[in-house]
């Protein structure tokens, strides 16, 4: 092995962000990335061994790990030559939408158990061994989500807000082991996670909500889902580049928002210490001023179909 060559582990490469991050890192030219996607199902690994040909076995491997398991990320860790990892990508997550009225506790708690305890697992295996040798990155993919709340994402969003406390304390004690910690907040992204919440969302049981909020849900929620996904969405690959840099960064930051487009929401939040600022705003465009804000997101969709560049990168998207 090259011995500048960092190795990484990934989860969640089986589709969006993880395999595209797994992919991005797997073929850089300079081969300074040995990586290992990880997967709860290795039946789904062909799209990834699709991105990254000719790199299987050279710089990128795939193995097993759901993280819903201590045994499984025990097995996948010790499999690892050394247990050496120095880059933590904490990619595997889960979406639930809807009123909280019609999601049993069983979904709420699969969604904290992905989405906050796989993060937990994975660092009981891994900081040790970290902690050891003084040196290590921990990239966890959080979200905006992490650092505001949006209607109908209450249990989402608890378990992402979850995920930024726990780093937030964490990262006090890995200053002292020289540990980086890192949060990478996208805001909409255009991958399997958004298609497959939304179709829950569509075919969800609202008897038992009352009529109100089953319309709000039904009329505002899902109206608007597609066209904010279309509007502000990034593809994974560009939230692939955003990660890549803060890994190579020699100084990188705590957390890092991917999408400059949303930016102005999530800085409400710091805005107000009351907290009022951001509520009141969202209630506000969602009820209020819902012709406004179609309009301004079909103006934004329209921008980037005419500039056709990623609005973050500024780099001309693949025709
Ligand atoms: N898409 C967005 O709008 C968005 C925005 C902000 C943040 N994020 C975050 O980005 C991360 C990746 O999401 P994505 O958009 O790339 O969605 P995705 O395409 O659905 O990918 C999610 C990945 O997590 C895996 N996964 C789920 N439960 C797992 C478990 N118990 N153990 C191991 N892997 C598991 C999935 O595996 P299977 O294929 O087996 O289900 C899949 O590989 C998530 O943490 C999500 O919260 C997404």
């Amino acid at each position: 092995m090259n011995m500048v060559q960092k190795t990484v582990l990934i989860t969640g490469c089986s589709s969006g962000i993880g395999l595209a991050i797994a992919a991005k890192l797997a073929r850089d030219e300079q081969k300074r990335f040995k990586v290992y996607a990880t997967m709860r199902n290795l039946a789904k690994k062909d799209d990834l061994v699709g991105a990254t040909e000719g790199y299987l076995g050279k710089t990128m491997e795939i193995k097993e790990m759901d993280v819903c398991s201590e045994d499984s990320i025990r097995n996948c860790v010790r499999s690892i030559p050394d247990r050496h990892i120095d880059i933590l990508v904490s990619n595997a997550g889960v979406g639930l939408i809807g009123p909280i009225e019609c999601q049993t506790i069983d979904e709420m708690k699969t969604v904290m158990d992905t989405n906050f305890f796989g993060l937990v697992r994975l660092l009981k295996e891994i900081l040790p061994d970290m902690k050891k040798r003084k040196s290590g990155h921990i990239v966890i993919i959080s979200s905006v989500m992490g650092i505001q709340g949006i209607l109908f994402n209450d249990v989402y969003a608890a378990s992402k807000f979850a995920v930024e406390g726990f780093c937030e304390s964490l990262a006090i004690q890995a200053l002292k082991f020289k540990l980086q910690l890192s949060l990478i907040e996208p805001g909409p992204v255009i991958t399997e996670f958004e298609k497959k919440v939304f179709e829950d969302g569509m075919k969800m049981d609202l008897s038992a909500a009352d009529k109100e909020t089953a319309d709000m849900f039904t009329n505002i929620y899902l109206k608007n889902y597609k066209s904010i996904f279309q509007s502000l969405g990034q593809t994974a690959e560009d939230v692939a580049e955003h990660t890549m840099k803060i890994v190579l960064s020699e100084n990188p930051p705590f957390r890092h928002q991917t999408n400059t487009l949303y930016t102005p929401m999530t800085t409400l939040k710091y805005a107000d210490p009351n907290g009022d600022l951001p509520i009141d705003t969202f209630y506000k465009m969602v009820f209020q001023h819902d012709k406004i804000f179609n309009a301004s997101l079909n103006f934004i969709k329209l921008l980037r179909w005419r500039s056709k560049k990623s609005f973050d990168l500024g780099k001309p998207q693949p025709q």
